[in-house]
């Protein structure tokens, strides 16, 4: 059976939303719902359709992705769903090779998502291009180490996070290619960001926000809750969850930490962050940050050639690469990957492969994070033809910092 699959437009919003609210579990507030629509790019949508009813849906979020040593358009994937009553039948397989296809045609070369389950995307041709750490830090295991940059001219400043709207954009606007793997940020995702609706507070409390500064302006922020409480005992337990910490420099980034760490009434301090964050270097005993991993972004090199070409390697590379890409054909053939400091090259050849790789592989390595690539390798997973190109590949593809979005699209 076919499920026609075409945009969706504003009327049918109810149905398309409410697919998503059927696979996700989901009760959206009524401002929630409509902070959603206002953020969705109709002419991105797509629907499959069984009858009237809609069946499975996905959209687009488009905007500007920071890569090693550059900024590129990226297609961010998002709300993707199929309804419980039709999984299984392809329809997320019909979905994405349409989406793969309108992707390229625009002339986009990444395509980038967040994975509800990490078995799902691997067989369109993403990989596990970024991971995170789930961290939790109890009092008083956040004592910094005596060298930590300070610097006088510095304050923080408890704000309002609705009433410093613009610098929070300007700042952030001018960090974004610092970290491959964050993006540009639209209004619609400011608005999400500093939703402040009881529902968006999950029990705690409102947003709240500092921000680092000296005469000349802000040198950074956080954007955080506090559930606070206290236990039988009458000992202070609050939680603090740090939804964001940005900052332009080092001392910057410890005065936001310090303070964050160490507010009164709060026994420990929760969140996601990158996986070589600084604070690693900044904690005096830093066995307490207790951490999770996770996979973070999820990466597809929707045209291999102009990708490889639009990012910086650490190091000089030449290997001729036989790429395997089942959805997307015109990524499948030898290419040769060229760098040096001047720049990066990639272009088609007819060349003897140095190693045969699925196109997923590849992709993992793309925002510079080569965990992934270095372990298929490792683990037998790459055919390569020539001994050391694969060493080769990830030693080129490797970057610091390591990708992290850090926000959900
Ligand atoms: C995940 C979801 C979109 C899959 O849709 P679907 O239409 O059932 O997927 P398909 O029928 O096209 O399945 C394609 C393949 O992916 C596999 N697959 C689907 N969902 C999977 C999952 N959650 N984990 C691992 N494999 C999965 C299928 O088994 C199938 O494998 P096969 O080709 O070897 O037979 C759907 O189950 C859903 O909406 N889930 C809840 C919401 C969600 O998690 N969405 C993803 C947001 S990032």
């Amino acid at each position: 059976m076919t499920y026609p699959i075409r945009p969706i437009d504003a009327a049918e919003w109810p149905a398309y939303s409410d697919v998503l609210n059927e696979a996700f579990g989901w009760t959206p507030h009524p401002t929630q719902n409509e902070r959603f629509k206002a953020g969705t790019e109709f002419d991105r949508t797509l629907a499959a359709f069984d009858g009237d009813t809609i069946a499975g849906v996905t959209g687009i979020c488009t905007f500007t992705m920071a890569v090693p040593g550059g900024t590129l358009p990226v297609a961010g994937v998002t709300a993707v769903s199929v309804l419980p009553s039709h999984r299984r039948r392809g329809i997320l397989s019909s979905l994405m090779k349409r989406q793969l296809n309108d992707i390229h045609e625009r002339g986009e070369s990444v395509a980038a998502l967040y994975a509800s389950e990490s078995g799902i995307y691997g067989r369109f041709g993403y990989g596990m291009a970024a991971g995170e750490l789930r961290i939790r830090i109890e009092k008083p295991g956040g004592g910094f180490n005596r060298d930590t940059p300070q610097d006088p001219a510095l304050r923080i400043r408890v704000v309002k996070p609705a009433g410093v709207r613009a610098e929070l954009e300007r700042f952030h606007a001018s960090i974004v290619d610092r970290r491959p793997g964050r993006y540009a940020r639209n209004a619609a995702f400011w608005d999400g960001v500093l939703a402040d609706e009881e529902p968006d507070q999950q029990g705690s409390g409102s947003l709240r926000c500092i921000l680092a500064e000296d005469a000349n302006g802000v040198r950074g922020y956080a954007l955080f809750r506090i559930k606070s409480r206290w236990g039988d005992d009458g000992i202070p337990d609050g939680t603090l969850n740090l939804n964001e910490l940005e900052a332009g420099d080092p001392a910057a980034y410890a005065a936001l930490w310090r303070d964050v760490l160490d507010r009164d009434l709060v026994r420990r301090t929760e969140t996601s962050r990158p996986v070589d964050d600084p604070l690693l270097g900044l904690l005096l005993d830093p066995r307490q940050l207790r951490a999770s991993w996770s996979d973070e972004l999820w990466v597809r090199l929707v045209d291999v050639r102009s990708a490889l070409s639009s990012r910086s390697y650490a190091t000089a590379v030449d290997v001729v690469l036989e790429v395997e890409d089942e959805l997307c054909p015109w990524n499948a053939r030898r290419w040769r990957l060229t760098a040096d400091a001047s720049g990066a090259e990639c272009k088609p050849t007819e060349e003897q492969p140095d190693a045969t790789i699925p196109v997923a592989t590849l992709a993992s390595a793309y925002m510079g994070d080569t965990t992934m690539l270095a372990a298929r390798a490792d683990a037998g997973m790459i055919a390569e033809h020539r001994p050391g190109a694969l060493r080769e590949l990830v030693t080129a593809m490797a970057w610091t910092p390591k990708p992290w979005a850090g926000h959900v699209f």
